[in-house]
């Protein structure tokens, strides 16, 4: 990775997120708990992802005088989950940014060719004018992403950040390949796919373990 593409990877490791990582890999993990983490992940990792956004002055008075504080400047981030495990991710971006919108970006990845197939998706119309935070626990080999940031900057979008829980590396060198802008999070980056684009050592199937359908 080139010093350019390193800077457009941010990797979210804090103790409280390796730790919640490894209960989340764990085969034995129950579905409750599971989901639970996703969620617990999603606000971490949103906190990382949104640090930059601009802020404006506002007037404010204190019960003491009168002052200036700040407000994130410009329209609402829109948080856009790639169905259907990014929804897991969605509850926990909200609890950080309550007035976000939300879009849905259904794809499904062939169990054969691995390809991404769109099936639904529904965007605010407005997408050019927000920050958009695509939300997925598994970037494996990036096609599904790939088709994600291709939708929307077809719609316009300007500002896209990819937040995800694990990454493989051929996932995000596809990623950044496809895109010139896009920002990626993680909490890991893990060593690699395996024959079938499932990520290793990975969590498995993220959507199975967090809706409990295997
Ligand atoms: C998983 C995952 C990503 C995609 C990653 O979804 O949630 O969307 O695979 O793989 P890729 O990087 O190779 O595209 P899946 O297609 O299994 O659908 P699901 O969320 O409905 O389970
Ligand atoms: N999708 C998943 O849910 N897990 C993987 O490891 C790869 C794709």
């Amino acid at each position: 990775m080139t010093d350019n593409r390193a800077s457009r990877v941010t990797v979210v490791d804090h103790p409280l997120v390796q730790h919640k990582l490894s209960i989340l890999r764990d085969k034995r993990t129950p579905t409750k708990q599971f989901r639970e983490i996703v969620r617990e992940l999603a606000l971490f990792e949103g906190y990382e992802a949104t640090r930059d956004l601009p802020l404006e002055d506002i007037p404010v008075e204190t019960p003491l005088t009168k002052t200036t504080g700040k407000r994130i400047a410009g329209r609402k981030a829109a948080v856009l989950p790639i169905l259907r495990a990014g929804l897991g991710m969605v509850e926990g971006m909200l609890e950080l940014m309550p007035a976000a919108r939300v879009g849905h970006i259904g794809m499904y990845r062939d169990e054969t060719t691995h390809k991404p197939h769109e099936y639904y998706c529904k965007v605010p119309a407005d997408i050019d004018q927000r920050t958009c935070l695509v939300v997925d626990p598994m970037l494996a080999t990036g096609g599904s992403a790939t088709a994600a940031i291709e939708y929307l900057r077809a719609r316009g979008a300007r500002d896209i950040r990819l937040i995800v829980i694990i990454a493989a590396p051929e996932g995000i060198d596809a990623v950044l390949d496809a895109d010139a802008d896009v920002r990626i999070f993680t909490c890991s980056i893990d060593e690699r796919l395996n024959e079938d684009a499932y990520i290793l050592p990975g969590l498995g199937d993220a959507g199975d373990r967090i809706f409990g359908t295997k």
